[in-house]
C-alpha cells in the first residue's frame, strides 16, 4: 500500500489518550456514568482478553472454554441513534475511560469522511485499508487503539440497496474484513461504528457486533438535568425550568429536542438576547425555546 497517503487524509482525529479535554466533557454529558456503566463489562470483556483470563483463573481454578469462545467476538459496538443524542462524544468519553481504567497508552482515531475519496475505482477501499492499518500499528506500538467510524451508513450500506453502487459494495466488503482481520489483536483494537439510521448498515456488519447501544432524544428528567447542568449559577425559579422541559418536549407537530438542540441552537439563541449588554433571564430561555426547533427526524429505513 502506498505510504504517501498521509494519515491527516485518513482521520479527522488522531489524539492520544487519555485526554484531559474529552475527560471533562464527558463529565458535562447527561446519563454518562449511567451507559457507561452498562456498557463497561462488555467493553473491558472485549478490550482486555486478560483480565477474563484473571478472572477465570481466580474464580474457577482454570482457563474456561468460554474465555477462548468470548475471544471469537468481534472488536466492533455499534452506536446507533437519532441526531445530536450523544452517540460521537459518548465513544470518545468511553474509550477514554477504558484507558484510564485499564492504566494503558491508548490512542483514539475518527475515520474522516475523505476516506470516500474523490469515484476513483478502488480509492476508497484503498484508503480504508490503509486507515485500518494504521490504527492496527498503533495498537501494536501503544497497547491500544480506538477507532470511531462515524456516518457508517455512508460507508457500510447495505450491499443490496438499490441505490449501492460496485464502490460502495467493495467497501463494505473490505470494512467486513478488516474487522475480521482485528481479531487477532486480542482486543488491542476497538470499534466504534456510529449511525443514524441503523437499519440501513449492512447484515453482515450488524451480525458482527458485539454490542449495539441505542441513543435515543432524552427525556424529560434528561432535559431538566440538562437545564440544571448547563444554567447552573443562575438564579432560576423552579417554573422556569419546569416551562423549558415542557417546551422542549414532543409537540404534535413536531419532535422533542435533542441533547444538540438544546445546547447548541436554544441555549446560544437565549444567550443572544442578553448578550453582551445585560443579565440573561428566564424570560430569555423561555423565548428561545419558543423560537427555536427541534431537529426532524433522521427516517430509518
Ligand atoms: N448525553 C448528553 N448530555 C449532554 N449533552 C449532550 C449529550 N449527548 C449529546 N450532547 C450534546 O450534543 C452534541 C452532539 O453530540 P454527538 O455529536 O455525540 O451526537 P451524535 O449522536 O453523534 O449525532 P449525529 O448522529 O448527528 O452525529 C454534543 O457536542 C453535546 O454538546
Ligand atoms: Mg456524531
Amino acid at each position: 500500500m502506498s505510504s504517501n497517503v498521509e494519515t491527516t487524509e485518513l482521520f479527522e482525529l488522531e489524539l492520544p489518550l487519555p485526554d484531559a479535554a474529552i475527560q471533562a466533557r464527558s463529565e458535562r454529558l447527561v446519563g454518562f456514568d449511567a451507559r457507561y456503566e452498562r456498557l463497561r463489562r462488555d467493553l473491558r470483556l472485549l478490550a482486555d482478553p486478560e483480565e477474563l483470563s484473571r478472572w477465570s483463573k481466580k474464580h474457577h481454578h482454570k482457563e474456561l472454554s468460554l474465555c477462548a469462545a468470548i475471544g471469537d467476538r468481534y472488536p466492533l459496538v455499534i452506536f446507533s441513534g437519532d441526531v445530536g443524542t450523544g452517540k460521537t462524544v459518548t465513544a470518545e468519553a468511553a474509550s477514554d475511560r477504558i484507558a484510564r481504567e485499564t492504566n494503558q497508552d491508548a490512542m483514539i482515531f475518527k475515520l474522516s469522511t475523505r476516506v470516500r475519496g474523490s469515484g476513483k475505482v478502488g480509492e476508497m477501499s484503498t484508503l480504508l485499508n490503509h486507515a485500518f492499518q494504521v490504527v492496527a500499528k498503533q495498537a501494536g506500538k501503544s497497547r491500544r487503539a480506538f477507532l470511531i467510524i462515524d456516518e457508517a451508513d455512508s460507508l457500510a450500506a447495505a450491499r443490496d440497496a438499490a441505490q449501492s453502487h460496485h464502490e460502495d459494495k467493495v467497501a463494505v466488503n473490505t470494512i467486513i474484513q478488516r474487522i475480521d482481520d482485528l481479531r487477532r489483536h486480542g482486543g488491542r483494537v476497538l470499534v466504534f461504528l456510529r449511525t443514524n439510521r441503523g437499519g440501513a448498515l449492512d447484515p453482515a456488519v450488524v451480525r458482527r457486533a458485539a454490542r449495539i447501544e441505542q441513543f435515543d432524544r432524552p427525556d424529560e428528567r434528561e432535559r431538566e438535568e440538562l437545564f440544571r447542568l448547563d444554567l447552573d449559577g443562575l438564579v432560576l425559579r423552579d417554573e422556569v425550568f419546569r416551562d423549558l422541559v415542557r417546551l422542549t418536549g414532543p409537540q404534535e407537530a413536531r419532535l422533542g429536542f435533542t441533547y444538540s438542540d438544546i445546547r447548541t441552537k436554544l441555549l446560544p439563541h437565549a444567550l443572544c438576547f442578553a448578550f453582551p449588554s445585560r443579565p440573561l433571564t428566564g424570560d430569555d430561555l423561555i423565548q428561545a425555546a419558543r423560537d427555536v426547533r427541534s431537529s426532524p427526524e433522521v427516517r430509518d429505513i
